[in-house]
């Protein structure tokens, strides 16, 4: 198969004879801070395969467009080739991460209302935070198209938040891509695991995301396996 794309925690491969999709596969790879910081943790590829294909179909279940169509391995699904915006669309409910470097802002403190940030997704500017008037300057989305990118992340943030919840997980934040799909509907991309969200158990506040790694917090795969099994209700 040829490959499409290579990132540093997934690669696409084009499938013959079907031009309109694709396949993800999910790498053991873990990268921080631009991928100064690398390792392999072996079997991470797997539970973030899982783990999307769980939350993509409940993104579907709810009504709202993904590019997903079903999982097909351990490591691979089977996805709509979409035409990829260069945005990463970050939603906040509790304050974390760049947010509370960039503003000073203390960790932990819940947010009046869910905040939507929109970065511009440049590995060599370090993935800049950009408005919507940056975004329509650059040419990276139409207005209607980041006015529907923000109302999307909203309600995606409603339906994870309350599943979340349920499983006795707090959603501290978490990052979307947008692309569209052939017959040109504008859908939710790429993945949602405990690599792109802030996920923190209710009771005792630890974290089960990849701030494990980032901040050498603890082993990765241990936060990533309870989260599987309380998103499986194992
Ligand atoms: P941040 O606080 O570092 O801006 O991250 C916000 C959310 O986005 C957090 O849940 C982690 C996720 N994220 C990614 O998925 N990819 C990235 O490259 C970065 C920096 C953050
Ligand atoms: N994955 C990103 C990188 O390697 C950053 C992160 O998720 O912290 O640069």
């Amino acid at each position: 198969m040829r490959v499409l794309y290579e990132g540093k925690a997934k690669v696409l491969y084009e499938i013959e004879g079907e031009p309109d999709k694709c396949l993800v596969h999910f790498k053991d790879t873990a990268t921080a801070f631009d991928a100064t910081k690398k390792a392999q943790i072996e079997g991470k590829g797997v539970i973030n395969n899982t783990l999307s294909s769980l939350l993509f179909r409940l993104l579907e279940e709810k009504g709202i467009r993904t590019h997903f169509i079903r999982q097909v391995s351990d490591r691979e699904m089977l996805v709509w080739r979409a035409k990829r915006y260069e945005l990463e669309v970050v939603v906040r409910n509790i304050t974390a991460g760049s947010l509370c470097k960039r503003l000073g802002l203390k960790e932990g403190q819940k947010l009046k209302r869910p905040l939507v940030e929109l970065f511009y997704k440049r590995d060599d500017l370090h993935d800049p935070l950009v408005c919507k008037e940056h975004v329509l300057l650059l040419g990276l989305a139409s207005r209607g198209e980041v006015n529907s990118m923000v109302a999307i992340a909203k309600r995606v943030n409603r339906v994870l938040k309350s599943f979340f919840k349920d499983r006795g997980l707090l959603l501290v934040d978490f990052k979307l891509e947008f692309g569209l799909l052939p017959d040109g509907t504008l859908a939710v991309i790429d993945e949602i695991s405990p690599d792109t969200c802030r996920l923190w158990d209710i009771k005792t506040g630890e974290k089960l995301d990849k701030d494990r790694f980032r901040f050498d917090l603890g082993d990765l795969m241990e936060g990533y396996r309870e989260v599987l099994r309380r998103l499986q209700g194992g």
